[in-house]
C-alpha cells in the first residue's frame, strides 16, 4: 500500500464530505480500526516505515479535525440564520381585561358624589334588625321583617335588605353636617328571574344639614341623573311611602332613550323609576339623638343594575351576574 496515495484519497474524501455524518464514514473508513492504514501499521516491522505511517496517521486526522470544525462551523451559522428572531413581527397580543359594567357605574356614581363634596362611608352587610328596621323606624308589622322575605342569620341578625341602615350608624358615629353615600351589596329572599335577584346592589345617600329642603334633594338628584344620562334629562317626584322619610317620594328621571315621548325602556310613559327618596323623618332624629328642629335631612336610595340595565338595555338582571365574558366585554 502506498501511503502518499493514502494520504491524498484520505484527503479528498475528507473535502467531500459534506455532512458530519459523511465525514464519519470517511474517517472510519481511513482511520478505523478495520482500516487499510490501521492494519500496516499492526503489520509494522521497521522504524521508518512506521515513522511514514504515523506521519500519513496525523495528517489524516488533521484533516478530519479541520473538517470537523468547517462542517460544525456551517452548521452553526445554518441554525443561527435560520432562527433568527425577528424584532419587528408583531406580537402576541395579551388579552386587557377592564372594569365590571357594575364597578364602573359604581365609580362613576362615588365620583359624581365625591365632586359634591360627599364622603363614601362603607357600611355592613350583617346587620341587626334594631339598624336595618328598628332604628330606620320600621313598624312591628312591615312585612320586610318576615323571615319570608328577609335573609335572617339568627335571632336578630340578617343580611342587610336595604343600604339604609348606613345612615343610622353614620349619624351615629359623626355629628352633622354629613354628606355621605354608602354602596353595596343587600339581600332579599327573592327568586332570580328576569327582574329579581335575592343580591343586588344600591347606592345609599344621606345629607344632614341646617336648613336642607326638598329642593336640595331634587337639584342633587337631577345632578346625578345628568350624569349618568345625560344633560338633558329632567326629573319628577311621585309621593310614595318609606318608613324612614317624610315625605317620601319616588324620583322619575325623563326616559333618556325617547326622551320622554314614549318607548319600549320607559313603558310608553315617557319617565323612569330611578328608586327611593325623601326627606329624613325626624323620628331617626330622635333615635340617633340629634335635635330635629335644628337638623334636616334628604335620603335616597337607588339600585346599581338598574341604572346599568336601563342605560345599557340589558332586559335580564341575571345576566350582569353569571360572568359569561361575551356579554360582559361589550361594556
Ligand atoms: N331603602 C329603600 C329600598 O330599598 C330605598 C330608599 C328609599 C332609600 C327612600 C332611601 C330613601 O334612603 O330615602 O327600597
Amino acid at each position: 500500500m502506498d501511503a502518499q496515495e493514502l494520504e491524498t484519497e484520505a484527503a479528498s474524501a475528507v473535502a467531500r464530505a459534506s455532512t458530519l455524518s459523511e465525514l464519519d464514514e470517511a474517517r472510519v473508513r481511513f482511520l478505523g480500526r478495520k482500516s487499510p492504514l490501521k492494519q500496516a501499521l499492526r503489520e509494522v516491522r521497521d522504524r521508518e516505515s512506521g515513522m511514514a505511517l504515523n506521519a500519513v496517521r496525523e495528517a489524516i486526522e488533521a484533516a478530519v479535525a479541520a473538517r470537523q470544525e468547517e462542517l460544525e462551523r456551517a452548521e452553526l451559522e445554518r441554525r443561527l440564520a435560520e432562527e433568527v428572531v425577528d424584532v419587528t413581527l408583531p406580537g402576541e397580543a395579551t388579552p386587557r381585561g377592564h372594569l365590571h359594567l357594575i364597578t364602573q357605574i359604581r365609580r362613576e356614581v362615588e365620583d359624581v358624589f365625591l365632586g359634591l363634596g360627599y364622603r363614601v362611608v362603607d357600611g355592613r352587610e350583617v346587620e341587626t334588625t334594631h339598624y336595618n328596621f328598628d332604628a330606620l323606624n320600621f313598624p312591628h308589622w312591615h312585612p320586610a321583617r318576615s323571615r319570608l322575605a328577609s335573609l335572617f342569620l339568627n335571632g336578630d341578625v340578617l343580611l342587610r335588605t336595604e343600604t339604609s341602615p348606613s345612615q343610622i350608624r353614620v349619624m351615629e358615629e359623626s355629628p352633622p353636617p354629613i354628606y355621605m353615600i354608602s354602596l353595596g351589596r343587600v339581600y332579599r329572599r327573592d327568586t332570580p328571574d328576569a327582574t329579581h335577584s335575592p343580591v343586588f346592589l344600591q347606592v345609599e345617600g344621606l345629607a344632614i344639614d341646617r336648613g336642607i329642603s326638598l329642593s336640595d334633594l331634587k337639584g342633587t338628584l337631577l345632578h346625578l341623573m345628568r350624569a349618568l344620562f345625560g344633560e338633558e334629562r329632567a326629573m319628577r317626584f311621585r309621593t310614595h311611602y318609606f318608613p324612614f322619610t317624610e315625605p317620601s317620594m319616588e324620583p322619575d328621571v325623563s326616559c333618556f332613550n325617547c326622551d320622554g315621548s314614549g318607548c319600549r325602556v320607559c313603558r310608553e310613559s315617557g319617565w323612569i323609576e330611578m328608586g327611593g327618596s325623601g326627606m329624613v323623618d325626624p323620628a331617626l332624629f330622635e333615635f340617633v339623638g340629634l335635635d330635629a328642629e335644628e337638623w334636616s335631612g334628604f335620603a335616597f336610595g337607588l339600585g346599581l343594575e338598574r341604572i346599568a340595565q336601563l342605560r345599557h338595555g340589558v332586559t335580564d338582571i341575571r345576566l350582569l351576574w353569571e360572568n359569561d365574558l361575551r356579554f360582559l366585554r361589550q361594556f
